[in-house]
């Protein structure tokens, strides 16, 4: 067989604090090269984008992250590894039958409900590199302390084995990550944005200082940015300006 690009190495964890510091620092020490995948069956204080923390039931859900090199694997910048990774959850949702959406920057929405969140990490040691994706996967819980939040079970009525369902997001990823990493970053930008949440629909924004408006999401800048139209004017804006 050959030797998958990412899960070639999977730590499987009982417990950990956060399965991205756990990569990171495994990672920093080169106990473990690119392509590893740490899982973790509870997570005590999963990190979320932001400062803010992601919740999972105990033997729930999926929590994991892997170690990325993405010079090594031949992805051209931050951005596009950032446009893949929500690209691969996509595919993963599509292929169990569901109708996933992207919430800008990296939310996975089903039925306007978020299902998975992606926290990407990056450090320098030397002149390398690296970086920790992580993963939250909403698979058989069925309560959440925060609205708007679903899992796949809820979604599918029926409960999924944790560790399938990875292995069956790593071969999609495996696949994925060649094919992507050919394409210009405008080729991404243009996949990402045809499956933006809420692309071209009248919503309301709230911005940071309160203010309500409304308006629609074009899409984005190549450099990731949410492109608006707010009062009939187009801004970008970036994450955390505003809310919807
Ligand atoms: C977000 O939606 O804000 C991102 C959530 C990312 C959660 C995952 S769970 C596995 C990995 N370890 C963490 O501490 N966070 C990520």
């Amino acid at each position: 067989m050959i030797r998958p690009l990412i899960g070639h190495q999977i730590i499987h964890l009982e417990s950990v604090d956060s399965t991205n510091n756990y990569a990171a620092k495994v990672f920093k020490s080169d106990e473990v090269g690119p392509g590893a995948v740490i899982l973790a069956d509870i997570q005590k204080n999963g990190r979320g984008q932001r400062d803010k923390t992601w919740q999972s039931d105990a033997f729930e859900n999926l929590t994991f992250s892997f170690t990325a090199a993405i010079n090594l694997w031949k992805i051209n910048s931050l951005m596009d590894l950032n446009r893949i990774v929500a690209l691969s959850l996509y595919e993963l949702f599509k292929e169990i039958g569901l109708e996933p959406k992207i919430k800008w920057p990296n939310d996975i929405m089903i039925n306007d409900k978020k299902i998975s969140g992606i926290l990407i990490e990056n450090f320098f040691r030397g002149e390398k590199a690296k970086t920790i994706v992580g993963i939250g996967i909403n698979v058989n819980q069925q309560q959440f302390s925060i609205p708007r939040a679903t899992s796949i079970s809820i979604e599918k009525k029926e409960f999924f084995k944790t560790r399938e369902l990875l292995d069956l997001y790593l071969s999609i990823l495996n696949k994925l990550i060649p094919h992507y990493s050919t394409l210009r970053a405008e080729d991404l930008q243009r996949l990402y944005d045809q499956q933006l949440w809420l692309r071209n629909e009248e919503i309301r924004f709230t911005t940071r200082n309160n203010e309500k408006k409304h308006g629609r999401i074009i899409g984005t800048t190549l450099d990731g940015k949410l492109l608006v139209n707010l009062d009939g004017k187009t801004i970008s804006v970036r994450n955390g300006e505003v809310k919807y």
